[in-house]
């Protein structure tokens, strides 16, 4: 046995060396532990754990601070039934001054049992980064405060540092997905834009040269049916290509109407008029086809600023589709309301509402991305032209608004139209 090996102090020494070393090892795979990007609940997991093989615990608890408020909010605690104790903990300290100081010295601190609410020793371990604080843990142990050694405490920091390290990651992950996912909404949103707006300056000089020698076919097939001695097979011929072409004349003026702008005559609006003005229009269908409209209509609502006549056409568009998928018949219901919410469209935050919710057969999943889409109808030959959403996309944008759809398949849709409000 060498000198060294027979001195118990350096014995002791070195089993307590080999002790930290074994710890550091265990700990420093804290992060192969985590995939980020993880939830805080999963990194919560696993800093347990590493906590609970460093030291013996009673109660854990892990406060985040909110990015808005500064506050410090209570994420985790286990066990789970210990949370208001940790709360009223907490409260105490910022009371006392002590969880700035611990903030503030980005170190773990002990707090003596006498000055713990419960009695309890308490390691308070701050998250912080470089740049600023993410939370703080809070330790309450059995061990008396003069028997928690300095090793215990550095393990402790830097298992602290492990896990500060992965929330900030989760939290960069976090909000960098949700930049990404607002961009590239964005961009959907500028295609969508801009093939509305390239189809627009193609269809309005398609739409003439085709309207002219279509009236001509038209005219003559007119004269040719005025002929009193046509044998039945050719009047029915005649009579076919009367039909066929008046389609194709409606299909053309509703191109023509989707691509000219229709803000002709712009003037301060109350939406619940529009409303009024297009269920005069097909107040008639409805009632024939069953359908039982309900109004929740907003009182005193702002004005906008609109051409009342594209906004009504939006209206009607919308009533006839509902008409369209409740062929039993069904209910429709049409809100209006004030909305103020930041996320609709960026730069606007106070828009009128305007919901039209049916109890149709519903829209799938996938065809709800092409319903605005020109000429997507899912409707027999002669029945749709699938140029009414598109139309009505076009004018809600050209009113600085947006129209969106929530559907579900034998339930029914809803389509919500957010027109803003300009101070
Ligand atoms: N309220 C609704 N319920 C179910 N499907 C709808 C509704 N509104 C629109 N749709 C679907 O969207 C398609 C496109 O509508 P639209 O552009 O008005 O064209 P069209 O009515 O001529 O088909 C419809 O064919 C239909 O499939
Ligand atoms: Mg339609």
């Amino acid at each position: 046995m060498s000198e060294i090996e027979k001195n118990p102090e350096i014995n002791k020494k070195q089993a307590a060396l080999l002790e930290f070393i074994e710890k550091m090892e265990q700990m420093s795979k804290f992060q192969e532990k985590i995939d980020v990007p993880a939830d805080i609940d999963q990194i919560w997991e696993v800093f347990l754990e590493e906590i609970e093989n460093s030291i013996d615990v009673d109660i854990c608890a892990l406060f985040i601070v909110d990015e808005k408020t500064q506050e410090f909010i209570l994420k985790n605690v286990s066990p789970a039934d210990k949370e208001s104790i940790c709360l009223k903990e907490i409260e105490l300290q910022i009371e006392i001054g002590m969880l700035p100081w611990v903030i503030n010295r980005r170190q773990p601190a002990l707090i003596p049992s006498l000055a713990a609410k419960n009695k309890k020793t308490i390691i308070m371990l701050p998250l912080t980064t470089v740049k600023r604080t993410l939370g703080l843990t809070m330790l309450f142990t059995p061990i008396k405060e003069s028997l928690i050694t300095q090793e215990n405490l550095k393990l402790l920091a830097m298992l602290s540092k492990e896990c500060s390290l992965v929330l900030e990651n989760t939290f960069l992950y976090e909000s960098l997905k949700g930049e990404h996912e607002s961009l590239q909404k964005a961009q959907a949103e500028i295609a969508r834009a801009e093939k509305l707006a390239s189809m627009g300056r193609l269809t309005s000089g398609a739409c003439h040269e085709i309207l002219n020698p279509l009236n001509i076919i038209s005219s003559h097939v007119q004269f040719m049916l005025m002929d009193d001695d046509l044998k039945p097979n050719i009047s029915d011929y005649l009579n076919i290509m009367h039909l066929q072409s008046n389609r194709i004349a409606a299909i053309v003026q509703g191109l023509l109407q989707f691509s000219s702008s229709g803000m002709q005559n712009l003037i301060k609006i109350k939406v619940n008029d529009v409303i009024e003005s297009a269920l005069a229009q097909v107040r008639h269908e409805l009632k024939l086809n069953k359908i039982q409209v309900v109004k929740k209509l907003g009182n005193n609502l702002p004005v906008i600023t609109g051409d009342m006549a594209s906004l009504t056409k939006v209206f009607t568009i919308l009533a006839l589709n509902a008409r369209d998928a409740m062929s039993k018949g069904g209910m429709l219901t049409i809100s209006t309301k004030i909305c103020n919410k930041k996320e609709i469209l960026p730069g606007q935050s106070a828009f009128i509402e305007t919901m039209f919710q049916d109890t149709g057969c519903g829209i799938s999943r996938e065809n709800t991305r092409k319903i605005f889409d020109p000429f997507f109808t899912t409707k027999e030959a002669g029945a749709g032209t699938g140029l009414g959403l598109a139309l009505s996309d076009g004018i809600i944008r050209d009113h600085g608004g947006i129209i969106n759809v929530e559907s579900e398949v034998d339930k029914g849709t809803e389509f919500h139209i957010y027109l803003p409000i300009k101070k």
